[in-house]
């Protein structure tokens, strides 16, 4: 069976440097034989975890928006490329309001003990990685973003093979004169399609 990659293009900017990288991903995955899905998180509309601790009897979040829809193929998938920019030395908001609605999977998790990933025993190893551009090359200027993906990835079970972060990378488009940025990409994203 085809390995499943999920890329998640969390900028707003949809033709945005982290959305050519997470393209590129995907277009390097789809040369090798896996199957390839892309959603760019500005097509969907989704609210933040409201901390309201509904999910904690179920595991299941209870506001109905797009974001459960984004959870199924996130579950679905055995390869994930989050690719987002740096806001203010950290994620951009669009991807943490997705991210922190993983808070049904923590509930699930650990009050009910129940398995967050189904059949995740007779399914590949769950691998991805993450992508990232920041317009400055100031120290530390991914950490933060970093320490919320290592977070999130642990929680649904995902391996962190490769944080792939770019400095100095601003306007859209100033990706494609990185030099090596989109080779780099493409090899790590192939690395991936060996099971
Ligand atoms: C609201 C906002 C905040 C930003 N904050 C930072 C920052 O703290 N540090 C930084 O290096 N770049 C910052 N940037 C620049 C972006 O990280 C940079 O333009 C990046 O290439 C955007 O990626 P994208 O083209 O995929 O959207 C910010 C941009 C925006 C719009």
């Amino acid at each position: 069976m085809k390995l499943r990659f999920l890329a998640l293009a969390c900028s707003p900017r949809k033709n945005g440097n982290t959305a050519v990288l997470a393209g590129q991903a995907l277009a390097a995955a789809e040369s090798a034989g896996c199957s390839t899905e892309l959603l760019h998180l500005a097509d969907y509309r989704y609210a933040p975890c409201r901390a309201c601790d509904g999910c904690f009897p179920t595991g299941r979040c209870v506001l109905q928006d797009d974001a459960g829809l984004i959870y199924e193929k996130i579950l679905a998938a055995d390869r994930l490329i989050l690719a987002a920019p740096v806001f203010f030395m950290g994620i951009c908001a669009q991807a943490k309001m997705l991210i922190d609605r993983a808070q049904q999977f923590w509930a699930a998790k650990y009050i009910l003990k129940k398995e967050v990933i189904p059949g995740i025993k007779n399914r590949p190893a769950r691998r991805g990685i993450f992508i990232s551009c920041g317009g400055t090359t100031m120290p530390g200027v991914f950490d933060g973003s970093v320490q919320v993906v290592k977070a999130f990835f642990k929680m649904l079970e995902i391996e962190l093979s490769a944080t792939l972060c770019y400095a100095g990378v601003d306007k859209a488009g100033d990706i494609l004169q990185k030099a090596g940025a989109l080779e780099e990409v493409a090899e790590t994203a192939r690395k991936l399609c060996i099971p």
